[in-house]
């Protein structure tokens, strides 16, 4: 009997000094009505940097399939008679061809070898589909031609993975192609195209080498890589911000993105040269082009596959500001800002006007007479000073004019803060702009503090485009740890609970190929043959798919979650299903408990959690799933024992409501939802 009485003692003891020491109650405003939180919330910023189009994303396996490099047998090697030609060329914004003629021996080849970019990625059982444009150019009118998937390293005997023979017939220029079936899976093949014929005379002309895998996302032509693509159709994007960045803007006006270079056929689309082909000095990248093969009908087309908004930015007539001295004069006259300003407006219309209408055409011609609803228009990219503003004004203005239900997106320049950033805030209010672009790139400290960098900014006036931002390690460690990916986690929750602020953000950049990055981090690495989601890629796809429509307000033990002793959380409302969504971040090394003090109706839930007991790991292409998001499901189900309930787990109150509690890791970020349903 003492016994017993002292137990009980002890147990009501233990309760009152838990009860006394409780802290981390999170309370959540669940019938409040909260901040609509746009379906543009989370998106995606795709740019030609690191590979990300051509040599990633945009499917082609040949570099310089046209000839129109500086160099214009650059990206191939040539052997035996092999002549590059501009006359009577099929395609006038594209004049460079070759000759394959014969070599003065049967034995003795011609023709050419292509790389691909860091070699051609094969998978075993593949199709392959090869296009070329080709006439016969000697006496005999039928020319042979062997088109070959190649393994040139190695030991063994035959190189040749699979051949296809082709007959070009007659002097008119014509399209040929070939299938070709990869026996093995490679990472770094190449392709030969061969003069096969024994005749002294045969010679033929060859233009526009392509090999495309048969399957590409969608089952599109012209395609995107399926991984890669993927990829980003998981993130469930609501915005598609294309197509930089800085080669929007070009080193010089003459190499900016020019949109209609990008469209109608893709054999007589002009090349460019990118900007990030020399983009540092220590990493150069000289056979870095774009194609246009993955231009604005093809960006538009994504964005509609994978359900995302689309967000072009266009050329405002200045080059790249840092990349220029203004003395230069690098900027367009205000004369000539007509032509941009006339390329924007055909832009909307190529989007969105009727296929009878000039630029409407050219999209129905490609495939698409349905519009795709363009809604937003960046003008610019990072521009400022006096140059910038005095060309913003009358580009606005003759969009608004012409379009006006389109929304504008203007800049507050490259930096996070400080005195341009101030002046460009100023004046895009001034404007009246729809949305301002801000970008960050920073390291961890700014991170760690800035979760309520929204919760000042005015309610009014032009929301908050975080069109590039990421987390860059301090001291040169531009990796992707799981920590910088945490700490964009946290920061997250600042733009989730300042929904009425920022209504549209991307990380950047988005893709980046293993051999060939430009910048780093990025959020997903791939190789010919891999993809690697990145820490922050999780964070971004668990922002996106458990977005909610309504942001509430969440507070812990009376006051704002933000900075709360290293945690960080936002909180939202599905509308669909009654869930309620939690996101927390916690940035303290050591595990907290947390109190959800929940409505009486949730019975069940989940809770997935992202995780690392190494602030500094990271995944990588051989190592992929190092770290991933783990799910749990959660039972509300009150505890068996009622007087250990409060210890951890679910207590029902005397009102109904529930009482969750749990122990949430050292840094850990952790998306929960209570199904109320
Ligand atoms: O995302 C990489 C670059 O960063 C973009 O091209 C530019 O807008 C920014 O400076």
């Amino acid at each position: 009997m003492k016994k017993l009485l002292l137990s009980a003692a002890l147990a009501a003891l233990c309760v009152t000094a838990a009860a006394q020491a409780r802290k981390n109650v999170l309370e959540l405003a669940v019938d409040a009505p909260g901040i609509p939180i746009q379906p543009t919330m989370y998106g995606i910023f795709l740019e030609d940097i690191n590979f990300a189009a051509d040599g990633g994303l945009y499917a082609e396996k040949i570099c310089n399939r046209s000839f129109e490099y500086e160099n214009p047998l650059q990206g191939w090697k040539s052997f035996g008679k092999v002549e590059v030609r501009t006359d009577e060329a099929p395609f006038e914004r594209n004049p460079h061809y070759v000759r394959f003629g014969y070599q003065g021996h049967p034995a003795r080849q011609s023709g050419l070898q292509n790389d691909g970019w860091f070699g051609i990625g094969y998978e075993k059982g593949a199709d392959y589909k090869l296009t070329f444009w080709a006439r016969t150019a000697g006496k005999p009118k039928e020319v042979g031609l062997a088109a070959i998937l190649v393994k040139p390293q190695g030991e063994g005997e035959n190189q040749n993975l699979a051949l296809a023979e082709i007959t070009v017939k007659g002097s008119k220029w014509a399209r040929y192609e070939a299938t070709l079936t990869s026996p093995i899976t490679l990472e770094k093949g190449a392709f030969r195209l061969l003069l096969w014929d024994e005749d002294p005379q045969a010679a033929v002309d060859v233009e526009h080498i392509s090999l495309f895998p048969a399957e590409t996302f969608n089952g599109d032509g012209n395609g995107l890589r399926k991984d890669l693509a993927q990829a980003l159709a998981d993130l469930h994007p609501g915005i598609l911000r294309f197509p930089g960045g800085c080669i929007v803007e070009g080193t010089t006006l003459e190499n900016r993105y020019q949109w209609k270079n990008t469209v109608g056929p893709v054999e007589n689309r002009p090349i460019n040269i990118n900007r990030w082909n020399y983009g540092t000095f220590e990493r150069m990248f000289p056979d870095y082009y774009q194609s246009g093969g993955l231009g604005f009908y093809e960006y538009f087309r994504l964005a509609e596959e994978i359900g995302a908004e689309p967000v072009p930015i266009v050329s405002c007539g200045m080059a790249c500001q840092f990349q220029n001295d203004p003395d230069w004069h690098p900027n367009c006259s205000m004369d000539d800002l007509r032509t941009y300003i006339q390329d924007a407006l055909d832009l909307i219309e190529f989007a969105n006007g009727s296929p009878k209408s000039k630029w409407g055409k050219v999209r129905a011609q490609m495939g698409h007479p349905e519009p795709f609803n363009l809604k937003y228009l960046g003008i610019g990219n990072e521009q400022w000073g006096a140059e910038f503003i005095e060309r913003f004004i009358p580009f606005m203005e003759a969009v608004r004019a012409r379009y006006p239900e389109i929304k504008i997106i203007g800049t507050s320049g490259p930096y996070l803060g400080g005195e341009w950033f101030d002046d460009l805030w100023k004046e895009m209010r001034r404007l009246d702009v729809d949305l301002v672009d801000e970008h960050y790139y920073s390291w961890e400290g700014f991170y760690e503090k800035n979760a309520g960098r929204y919760d000042s900014y005015p309610r009014t006036g032009p929301k908050v485009f975080a069109g590039e931002y990421a987390c860059h390690g301090s001291d040169g460690k531009k990796f992707n740890h799981f920590n910088a990916a945490l700490l964009e986690a946290s920061f997250m929750t600042g733009l989730e609970r300042n929904a009425d602020v920022v209504v549209m953000s991307s990380y950047a950049p988005t893709f980046a190929h293993v051999e060939g990055w430009q910048w780093r981090p990025d959020l997903i690495w791939f190789d010919n043959l891999r993809v690697m989601k990145t820490c922050s890629y999780y964070v971004q796809q668990l922002y996106a798919a458990n977005k909610g429509d309504r942001a509430i307000p969440i507070t812990v033990d009376g006051k704002p979650v933000v900075n709360a002793d290293g945690l960080n959380a936002s909180a939202a409302i599905d509308e669909a299903t009654g869930d309620i969504i939690v996101k927390v971040a916690n940035l303290s090394p050591y595990s907290q408990t947390l109190y959800f003090a929940l409505p009486a109706e949730v019975k069940s839930g989940e809770r997935i959690t992202l995780h690392s007991d190494n602030p500094v790991a990271e995944n990588s292409l051989d190592a992929p799933e190092t770290i991933v998001p783990v799910s749990r499901t959660l039972d509300f189900t009150p505890v068996a024992d009622p007087d250990n309930a409060w210890l951890l787990g679910v207590r029902r109150q005397p009102d109904g409501s529930v009482e969750y509690s749990e122990r949430l890791g050292g840094r850990t970020f952790v998306v929960y939802r209570f199904h109320r349903n």
